[in-house]
């Protein structure tokens, strides 16, 4: 459930019309919903509520410092995959004892900020970065704690590029190796060992995948506790899909994520961590966007808006589907006829969908992509220079530009000309 709904005639985010938004900030602009956002991050915490758990939002889906600092003030914990994006976790007020720090190429420099900064754990996943911490770490004079990343071959059934959790992945370390990694680990000075990381993927829309992997985790943890390992803690991940389709194939609920943690790891006794992007965020904003043209074409009809694919890159990376939806309420019951929704960025590329059956919407019609507040404004670019789009956040009846869009001249203010041109 998300609280973006048509009241007196007109999409809303809660209590604000979509449409005052566009006339104050103009469009393409992402709205998310703090109402949405706030819902969604509770419903993880209530799903893992019969046991210690850190939900570690994942800050790549949406890395908006408002956001963060709303999630943070939830209690959510962060994960974050570069200094960057552990700098802006910091910035919104998160304490370094709640952001972990994945992924495959981490820099000394980007351990090291984390070290001095404060951090709940790294998680490892490979034997270089594990050395290259181990050597930081001692340099420093710091014991950090640390997870290893294990890749369970697993097909987590989604979209192969977001599929991470397969032994042609480039994630993780292959499962069954990992008693050995974890005996080099616990040798190694600086680490502290305290548990055990997985993620298999993204837009899951199945459980199985999660059941298969987190029972190899559940057995790795037996093997070793065994082998002497104090293993305290266990990162499960993120990935659980959302529904990008008003249709009746919901994917399942973080309860039922919840249900399937607490069948496969339930009895281990170690604290659970999560980490969930796309489900808290993704159904919480829209891409608001006004209709340019529409242009009638051979055999098909254009509608040109004024959003592209630097804004919202899903559909030209992945093919991806995001409902789209007029924001005045009359034109829903008018007769449909089909366009091909597209940008005006100069690439066949650009299409958001293909003969879709749309309202008949014309010029200076706002439009609303939905399902966008996860991996649309963070995967954003200023492609054919196109400032970058802006963020809104609402409240109740109230909003707040959170990102604003620049100027041409800000824009503009990144590039030197050398003095010797
Ligand atoms: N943890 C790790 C280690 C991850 O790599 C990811 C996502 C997450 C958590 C969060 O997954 P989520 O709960 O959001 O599914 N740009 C793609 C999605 C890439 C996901 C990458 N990793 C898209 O637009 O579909």
């Amino acid at each position: 459930m998300d609280h973006f709904n048509y009241k007196d005639g007109q999409l809303h985010a809660e209590d604000v019309p979509l449409s005052r938004i566009a006339a104050e900030v103009g469009t393409p602009v992402y709205v998310y919903s703090a109402a949405t956002l706030t819902r969604h991050f509770g419903l993880f915490r209530q799903a893992l509520d019969w046991t210690d758990h850190l939900v570690c939002f994942a800050v790549k889906a949406n890395s908006n410092l408002a956001v963060l600092k709303l999630m943070a003030d939830q209690g959510a914990g962060m994960d974050v995959v570069s200094g960057g994006e552990y700098a802006r976790a910091k910035a919104a007020g998160v304490p370094g004892e709640r952001i972990v720090f994945s992924g495959v190429g981490k820099t000394v420099s980007e351990m090291r900020q984390a070290i001095e900064g404060g951090i709940r754990q790294f998680n490892i996943e490979s034997e270089p970065e594990m050395r290259a911490l181990s050597a930081l770490a001692v340099s420093m004079g710091a014991e950090v704690p640390v997870a290893i990343r294990v890749n369970p071959d697993v097909d987590a059934k989604t979209h192969e590029k977001i599929a991470t959790g397969k032994s042609e992945n480039k994630f993780g370390i292959p499962i069954a190796k990992s008693r050995q990694v974890y005996a080099e680990a616990a040798a190694l000075p600086g680490l502290k060992v305290v548990g055990i990381d997985v993620h298999i993927g993204s837009q899951l829309t199945d459980l199985d995948p999660y059941r298969a992997a987190y029972a190899k985790v559940a057995d790795l943890t037996r093997a070793l506790r065994a082998d002497g390992h104090d293993i305290t803690r266990l990162d499960l991940g993120g990935g659980l899909g959302i529904p990008y389709r008003r249709d009746n194939n919901a994917p399942p609920l973080p309860i039922e994520y919840g249900q399937v943690i607490r069948d496969a790891v339930g009895d281990l006794g170690c604290e659970i961590e999560i980490e969930p992007g796309r489900n808290i965020v993704g159904n919480a904003g829209v891409l608001l966007s006004s209709v340019i043209y529409v242009k009638e074409g051979e055999g098909r009809d254009f509608l040109i808006v004024d959003a592209a694919m630097n804004d919202l890159l899903r559909p030209a990376m992945y093919g991806a589907h995001h409902d789209i939806v007029p924001v005045r309420e009359a034109a829903l019951g008018a007769e449909l006829r089909p366009f091909d929704v597209v940008g005006p960025v100069c690439e066949s590329g650009d299409t958001f969908q293909k003969g879709t059956q749309l309202p008949s919407v014309a010029a200076d019609d706002l439009i609303a992509f939905r399902s966008a507040g996860a991996y649309g404004a963070v995967m954003a670019s200023e492609y054919n220079s196109r400032p970058l789009v802006p963020e809104v956040l609402v409240s109740g009846d109230h909003f707040a530009v959170i990102r604003a869009r620049p100027t041409f001249e800000e824009m503009l203010s990144r590039d030197t000309i050398p003095e010797w041109l």
